[in-house]
């Protein structure tokens, strides 16, 4: 039951992850209200949200910001329920849901101008291979933005112990972001993890 409940959070399904979802709504808005500041988010910007799940994220951008977000996600429950929360900016074309790994993404270089995710990484086996493709998706001094709970927290979880989180200290996420050339790697503490915050060189300046 346990595994069940962890893979829900990686990839919700049917009708227990629709349960998820609700859960998962509660407990991450308040990340979402401290992630979208640090984003500092100007006019006509190009964001990419990886992994935008029930798609409130993508929502409260477009209701605060004169910008356009895309976003990916491979659960095919949070295509659709992010599609319907996001109806109207997807119409107007200030927003653009994919349904798709974003491991697997084909997207031009350089396009976006700010990248971000929250409580995603745990999912990713290995952060080298995601971090390269998110820097280059950027454009130059682009921004990614990431958050993740902290490893103890984590660890408390029940669900987590079965193999389908990554355990991942804040140390070898910056790390790793360093490792494949981001630059100005920052974070702060929030109440149960850290929001990460880099930038993609600029030519001439790496
Ligand atoms: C724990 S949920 C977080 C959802 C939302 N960001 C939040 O914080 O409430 C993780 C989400 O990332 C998506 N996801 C995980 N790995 C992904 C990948 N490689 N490509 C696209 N989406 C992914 C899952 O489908 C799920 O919607």
């Amino acid at each position: 039951m346990l595994r069940l409940i962890g893979n829900q959070f990686k990839k919700p399904t049917g009708l227990l992850g629709k349960i998820i979802v609700k859960i998962m709504i509660r407990g991450n808005k308040p990340d979402y209200d401290k992630i979208i500041p640090e984003l500092e988010i100007k006019h006509h910007e190009k964001i990419l949200e990886i992994g935008y799940g029930h798609g409130l994220g993508v929502n409260m951008i477009l209701s605060h910001y004169d910008c356009h977000v895309s976003g990916i996600d491979f659960s095919e429950l949070m295509f659709r329920q992010a599609t319907k929360r996001n109806r109207k900016y997807i119409e107007s074309k200030k927003a653009e849901l994919m349904f798709g790994d974003f491991l697997k993404l084909e997207t031009a270089p350089d396009h976006y101008d700010k990248a971000f995710c929250v409580h995603v990484i745990y999912f990713w086996d290995k952060l080298i291979e995601p971090f390269s493709k998110i820097q280059a998706v950027l454009k130059e001094g682009g921004m990614f933005c990431l958050l993740m709970a902290n490893i103890d927290f984590i660890k408390k979880m029940k669900f987590t112990k079965d193999g389908i989180f990554n355990k991942y200290s804040i140390n070898q996420v910056v790390d790793d972001l360093r490792t494949v050339g981001f630059r100005d790697v920052n974070y702060i503490t929030t109440h149960k993890g850290y929001i990460i915050k880099c930038r993609k060189p600029i030519q001439g300046n790496a």
